[in-house]
This record gives structure tokens, sequence and C-alpha cells, in this order.
């Protein structure tokens, strides 16, 4: 198996601007809404003082935990609940949400545009799983490229926005399964149904919960996960798509985890991190690790 490391920057975005950051803050616009949360990760001088960024809201958090809980303090008379963002072809509802989230991860869409042009360029039926898949981007971009999609998320609330998004993205003739499970637990079970999959992502978080209270430890339970991920896959899979954030992790660990499970189909494996490019500077935010196996 080859590897590869890749920093994967996601500058493929019109709705989307990391507009300044630094001191621990980030000033981003998502579509018409322009937001400034706290980044644990922005150590470095913003190009202008925090004091004088001028945003719509700004999201006060309560502690130092990077999902945390917090407080959004409007700025503007123009900051509203909702509202929709593009990105290549896709429509989707942005919102402020208790825990800074945005209802999108714009970083991922560097995996996004990966995954469409893998399935665009099977020309045959290719069936997906999307674990931890939020509120669908991921799934969105699969169906778009003509896929069949299993999605699955323990919130049934993400998963009504992520159906939301489907109709918003003129998709809902494509076929797109919204499931709300643990996912441990639903990999278990596809395992014993007997289902298969040509290609599966997973982006978990540090720590969660499934339907049923169930809880998820990333540094515990990741192993087994990819373990049952192995186990899903055609006899040959196209990709494999893992992230991870907010843990005390190496790219290097998460990779060599996945290389261990995919050995057996040769293929090339990716590894590194995401960043967001910053408007009119060569910063770069990072914002996640990734580890990426594809067929050659
Ligand atoms: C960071 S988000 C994933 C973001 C997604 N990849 C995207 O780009 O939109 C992590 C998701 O994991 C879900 N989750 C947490 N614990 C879970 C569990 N035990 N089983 C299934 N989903 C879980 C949360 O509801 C949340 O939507």
């Amino acid at each position: 198996m080859k590897t590869e490391t890749r920093l994967l920057v996601a500058d493929d975005w019109e709705d989307y601007a990391l507009l300044d950051s630094g001191h621990l803050q980030k000033l981003e616009r998502f579509g018409s809404q322009t937001v400034i949360r706290p980044d644990p990760q922005a150590f470095w001088n913003p190009a202008r003082p925090v004091q004088s960024w001028k945003a719509d809201a700004r999201f006060a958090a309560k502690g130092p935990d990077e999902d945390g809980a917090g407080q959004w303090e409007i700025l503007s008379p123009r900051a509203t609940e909702s509202w929709p963002m593009r990105w290549n072809g896709l429509t989707f509802t942005a919102r402020r949400t208790a825990f800074r989230h945005m209802g999108v991860f714009q970083e991922h869409s560097v995996h996004w545009r990966f995954a469409q042009e893998r399935i665009r360029a099977e020309n045959r039926p290719v069936k997906v799983l999307n674990l931890f898949g939020y509120t669908g981007m991921m799934s969105l971009a699969c169906a778009a490229a003509g896929a069949e999609v299993v999605h699955l998320d323990a919130s049934p609330k993400s998963n009504g926005y992520g159906k939301e998004n489907q109709s918003l993205s003129g998709l809902d003739d494509r076929t797109i399964r919204w499931i709300a499970d643990d996912a441990m637990k639903f990999v278990s079970r596809e395992q014993r149904r007997g289902n298969r999959y040509d290609a599966i992502v997973l982006d978990p978080p540090k720590f969660g919960r499934g339907t049923n209270n169930e809880t998820w430890r990333f540094e515990e339970d990741l192993p087994g996960l990819l373990d049952g991920v192995q186990s899903l896959l055609t006899e040959s899979p196209l990709f494999v798509i893992a992230t991870a954030y907010a843990v005390r992790l190496s790219y290097l660990a998460l990779a060599q985890t996945l290389a261990d499970r995919m050995a057996a189909y040769g293929g090339i494996l990716e590894q590194g991190e995401m960043a967001l490019p910053q408007t009119g500077s060569d910063r770069l935010l990072p914002t996640a690790l990734y580890a990426r196996w594809r067929a050659d």
C-alpha cells in the first residue's frame, strides 16, 4: 500500500470565508451571516484587532471544551436564525447552534469533492455508508454523484435537518436512508445482516452518545469501529475516509490504524491535516486530521 502525506485545504467555497483569525478567535462569513467563534488553535496574531471585527453574532463559550456549550450574543439587527448556503450545486440550511456549530463542517468539502470524483469515475451503482453524518453534506454529495447512501447519526434532529437539505438540493429522487442509531450498534447489526458497502465515511466526535445513551469514546472505540468498517466493505471497495478533531492524536496514528484494516486491498492511503484558508492572507486555520484510503 502506497502512502501519501498531504495537507488538504478547503479552498472551494464561494459561500464561506475565514475573514480573520488569531488570539484564539476566528471571524467567519457563512453565506449572508458573519460570526465570531472561539478557536483553540488560533494562537497567532490576528490581521486586525479582534475588538475591531464586525459580525452579526458572537459565540461565548462556557468552558474550554472545543465542543462545549455556550451562548450566542446577537451583535446586529441583520442576525437571523437560519439561512441558506450553497456548495457545488448543493443547498443547505446554516444555523447557529448551542454548541457553536453552524449546521455544516465546511472543511470537509475536501472529502465531499474526493468522494464525488471517485463515485462518478466508477460508472456503476455505488453504495456508501456515512457514519456520524450530522446534517448530511457528505451524504448529499455522494447522492448527487449517483450513489445510494445510508446516513447514520445518533441525533434525529440532525437527520431531520439532513432530510430538509436533501429537498433543498432537489435530491428527493435520490436514495438516502436516514437512520438514527448508535454507530457501533448499527455496524454490528449490518455485519449480521450481511450488508456490504463500496465506500464508508466516518467522522466521530471525541465523545458522543448513541440513541439509547450508548457512549462513544474516540480513544477507546475507534479500533473496534474500524474492524467493523473493514467487515462491511465489498470485495473491491472504492474508498474509506476517517477524520478526527478535538482529540490528542496524530494523523499518523489514525492512518496506521486504518492501514492495518485496508492492507489486504492494496491501494493508496492518504494522510494529513485539513485546514481552512484565510481570505487575503497565507494563513491556514487547522481544523482536523484525516486518513483516507482509495483503490488504485
Ligand atoms: C462532528 S459531527 C459530524 C460532522 C459530519 N461529518 C459533517 O461533516 O457534517 C459528529 C456527529 O456524531 C454524532 N454522534 C455522536 N455520538 C454518536 C454515536 N454514538 N453514534 C452515532 N452518531 C453519534 C453526533 O450527533 C454528531 O452529529
